[in-house]
């Protein structure tokens, strides 16, 4: 008999989690103005609001840690990132920052300027953010199957080279800089980009004389998904086709919480010396001097550690196979979400799930609270409240697709609680019928309005 897959690591810290009562999650829901953001963690039975920053780090990880140089300059910890970086990603010249929001605000405050276009696929939230709050303008450019979510396609975070042909055709040069590929491809469910679709974007870029910059927060998961799907790839370490990823890339913005394993981090990788030193100047306003910029000594000891151990072929094989596992068992159930299943989340369908409630009334955002009472489990809206207003318009923008994501911490949770999970998400699409309202919005902020909006029940 062949043997089953199993975990590549053993436990040996473990923390408590509380079940409660329906009764007691009405309450807490109410308090938190139904929006989940605001509810305590205690209050949460299984917690897949994010897999960034929730990850637990390994044994080596916590040893670096011990070994953090906290000088303020050219700190020894600062020269383990700077190595680890060189090696893993290729990059001579980089900088560290608080997380990767604040890469993009560094970077950003080089590159974009009103009126600019920034062309990638599904830009994150916070990236558009930064993109718009310069009131510049970020053009999706994703395929057309990433939008068809019972569509099994192996690279749905692909670029559209048409569209972004368009994109150029249509815009006055001088505006657009770079393109932004985001790897994986977040919003459109954790879907991977293929190594040819990189290869062609590069050219392409060379070709309009822009930069390609890689938002990077999963870049090693995108990578294990080349491994796996992409035939000419088959036989390469994960290690090594990460260095071929970036070797089409001129720089890269990076979240440390998803896939370096890290609870705090991010940094700004570049080839050009003349990028560096303009970005560090906003580097050394907003984040910290150069060789820490946001981070501690031992948190950065603790993500060079992160990303060696993070491109692991068995690291990646055991946290993708868990989401795999819970999307498999939705799948079976009939369960619409985005197929196939994506590297760091589960992405349920919400408008082919409350197709009876209206698109105003905010679908995605309706499951999550349907699935918080069921169980305790906390998921996120990835729909048109995290998709804001249209800057010009300011209406809401229905147009994109409505999610309950579901993502999984990395080496934290077991099979278990994802069958628990996926238990109380059949027992909420049981019973679909009954849910025939959804919340309104009462207080919303001018941007990335998720994180803080106040719902009311309708
Ligand atoms: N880019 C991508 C693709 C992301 O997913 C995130 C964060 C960021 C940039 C920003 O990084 O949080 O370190 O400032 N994504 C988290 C999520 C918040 O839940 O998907 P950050």
């Amino acid at each position: 008999m062949e043997l089953p897959f199993a975990e590549s690591f053993k436990i040996k810290m473990v923390a408590p989690i509380k079940k409660s009562t329906r009764e007691q999650r009405k309450q807490w829901l109410k308090k938190a103005n139904y929006n989940l953001f605001n509810l305590k963690s205690d209050e949460v039975f299984i917690d897949l609001l994010t897999d960034s920053g929730t990850g637990a780090m390994s044994e080596q990880q916590w040893a670096a840690l011990m070994l953090g140089d906290e000088s303020y300059a050219g700190a020894s910890s600062y020269y383990n990132l700077k190595n680890a970086i060189k090696n893993i990603l290729g990059f001579e010249y980089f900088l560290p920052t608080h997380q990767g929001r604040a890469a993009e605000n560094v970077l950003f405050s080089v590159l974009v300027e009103q009126g600019d276009i920034v062309p990638g696929n599904s830009h994150f939230d916070t990236t558009k953010g930064h993109i718009e709050f310069r009131k510049a303008k970020a053009i999706d450019c994703t395929i057309d199957e990433a939008f068809i979510t019972d569509k099994e396609y192996p690279f749905k975070g692909n670029v559209d080279l048409k569209k972004l042909e368009k994109v150029f055709a249509e815009n006055d040069s001088e505006k657009i800089k770079f393109i932004i590929v985001t790897v994986t491809n977040n919003t459109s469910g954790g879907q991977p980009v293929s190594m040819q679709n990189l290869r062609e974007v590069s050219e392409f870029a060379k070709k309009k004389g822009v930069m390609l910059i890689l938002d990077s927060a999963r870049f090693a998961e995108n990578a294990y998904f080349i491994k796996m799907r992409e035939k000419t790839y088959e036989n390469k370490s994960i290690k090594e086709i990460v260095a071929e990823m970036y070797s089409y890339a001129d720089a890269m913005t990076m979240s440390s919480k998803k896939d370096a394993i890290v609870n705090m981090g991010g940094f700004i990788a570049m080839r050009s010396k003349d990028l560096f030193d303009k970005a560090s100047v906003f580097n050394i306003m907003f984040e910290g001097y150069l060789t820490y910029g946001g981070m501690s000594g031992r948190d950065m000891n603790a993500l060079a550690q992160g990303l060696d151990e993070g491109t692991e072929f068995e690291t990646l094989e055991t946290r993708i196979k868990q989401v795999e596992y819970l999307g498999n068992q939705l799948i079976e159930w009939g369960i619409p979400i985005q197929r196939p299943v994506g590297g760091h989340a589960v992405f349920i369908d919400a408008d082919k799930i409350l197709s009876n409630i209206p698109k105003e009334e905010f679908r995605a955002q309706t499951l999550a609270i349907e699935l918080y009472l069921e169980a305790g489990i906390r998921g996120v809206e990835i729909g048109a409240i995290l998709a804001d207003r249209d800057p010009i318009t300011r209406e809401n923008r229905f147009n994109g697709l409505e999610f309950v994501r579901l993502a999984i911490p990395r080496r934290t949770y077991t099979n278990n609680h994802m069958n628990v999970v996926a238990v109380a998400i059949k027992n909420v699409f049981d019973r679909k019928h009954e849910i025939t309202r959804g919340v309104e919005i009462i207080k919303e902020a001018p941007i990335m309005r998720h994180f803080t909006v106040e719902l009311k029940k309708l």
